[in-house]
């Protein structure tokens, strides 16, 4: 019989859980049994109490946990990071974690997995085709660090968002410029507009215009074309050229613009520096620019991964844990993507790992001994190569 383990989340200040009572409820009626690491989902607001009460049984004994589990659910699956491999050592073969398992970062760690035959699936591989989109925890992330980001943007800010008409004068609207608008950048450009300000917004990719122009948003065009996009929706690398040439147009907007949201990324590559020092300094004494990509290298030379600094009078936030920050939802969000998922596979109260249909295959790291993911399969032989 499946049993699933939820797992009290690790790294420091970590404040989501992998599954919430709303969720629990759903799979006990499959006929699953859910336990639930005591003191998971407390920092999300979620009370022991609340997963009893949707038939789940809180487990204390983390043995026992990974012994009578055989499906685990975890949000941050570092569990191979720094030294902490033992801990997979009780899980039996052919156990199952899923979360997001952080793929490209911990290449070897990814190895050792198969090595000990332990099935993995990886959150953030989800592939973005409209049947996944109720799994696709990386965009639910996305999205919430979007909203998130604006509002610190905001508290930053020595302006107001909106238009005000005050007693003492008009008071014009804050100018927002959100660089890159995939999903985290098209929930900034709401929340932007909704909070008053004046936004407009770039994006490498044409298709966007009319979604950033629909949120009432102002879209910069830039000289692409259709080559911009990959056939799985996501942004091509560019050339040199055309980066100096954004440089050039991004530099024209940045010493009118209050708060920039910078949130470009090319899948599985360092983010595009489209900020230089010199632009930095161009811009107005007290403006704010919040870098989402900061996990991947940052949009802004000046970026700190994880730290607020100021340079040339301007603040450069770049914080690294935005969907924690917001975690009742972001746990529901996520839960309900892992849910999605699980759901997909159940078949006769277990579940079939099918890589034959294109969200397993896409989702699924390591099965049966092997490392499935192409793309970590490749980083493997390179690094190889390189010893
Ligand atoms: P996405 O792939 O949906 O969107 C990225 C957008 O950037 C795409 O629309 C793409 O066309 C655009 N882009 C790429 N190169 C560009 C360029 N040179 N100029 C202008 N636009 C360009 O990605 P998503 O999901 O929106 O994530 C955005 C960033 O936010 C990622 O770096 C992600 O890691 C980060 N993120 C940060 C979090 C945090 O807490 N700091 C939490 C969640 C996401």
């Amino acid at each position: 019989m499946l049993t699933i383990s939820v797992l009290k989340e690790s790294v420091d200040g970590e404040k989501r859980v992998a599954l919430v009572p709303e969720s629990v409820k759903r799979l006990a009626k499959q006929g699953i049994s859910i336990l639930v690491q005591e003191g998971a989902g407390v920092e999300a607001g979620f009370r022991p109490s609340d997963y009893e009460a949707a038939g789940a049984a809180i487990v204390s004994n983390y043995d026992e946990l990974l012994n009578d589990g055989n499906v685990f659910l975890k949000v941050q699956v570092v569990c191979l990071q720094d030294g902490m491999l033992d801990l997979v050592d009780p899980l039996k073969k052919g156990s199952i974690i899923i979360g997001f398992m952080s793929p490209f970062k911990y290449i070897q760690n990814i190895q050792s997995l198969a090595d000990r035959e332990i099935t993995t699936f990886s959150m953030e591989l989800v592939p973005r085709i409209s049947r996944a989109q109720r799994m696709d925890a990386l965009s639910a992330m996305s999205s919430a660090a979007g909203y998130k980001a604006v509002l610190l943007a905001g508290s930053t800010l020595n302006k107001f968002f909106p238009l005000m008409m005050t007693a003492a004068g008009t008071i014009s609207p804050a100018n927002v410029l959100v660089i890159g608008a995939g999903v985290a950048g098209l929930q900034a450009i709401a929340t932007a507009k909704r909070l008053g300000a004046r936004v407009k917004a770039f994006d490498t990719r044409p298709i966007v215009k009319e979604q950033v122009e629909s949120l009432g948003a102002e879209f910069i065009s830039l000289e692409t074309s259709d080559e911009a996009q990959t056939s799985s929706g996501y942004a091509e690398e560019m050339s040199e050229d055309f980066y100096q040439h954004e440089h050039a147009i991004i530099g024209e907007h940045l010493s009118t613009t209050d708060a920039v949201i910078t949130t470009a990324q090319i899948f599985g590559k360092r983010a595009p520096l489209l900020i230089t020092e010199e632009m930095v300094q161009s811009m107005r004494f007290g403006s704010v620019i919040v870098d989402l990509a900061a996990e991947q290298g940052g949009n802004c030379e000046l970026t700190v991964p994880g730290k607020n600094v100021e340079r040339h009078g301007v603040n450069i936030l770049s914080p690294l844990d935005l969907p924690s920050s917001l975690s009742y939802h972001t746990s529901e969000m996520f839960s309900r993507n892992v849910t999605a998922l699980l759901i997909e596979m159940l078949d006769a109260g277990e579940l079939n790992i099918d890589l034959d249909d294109e969200v397993v295959s896409g989702t699924i790291l390591t099965h049966e001994g092997k490392v499935l993911n192409q793309h970590v399969i490749d980083l493997l032989d390179r690094e190889k190569e390189e010893n």
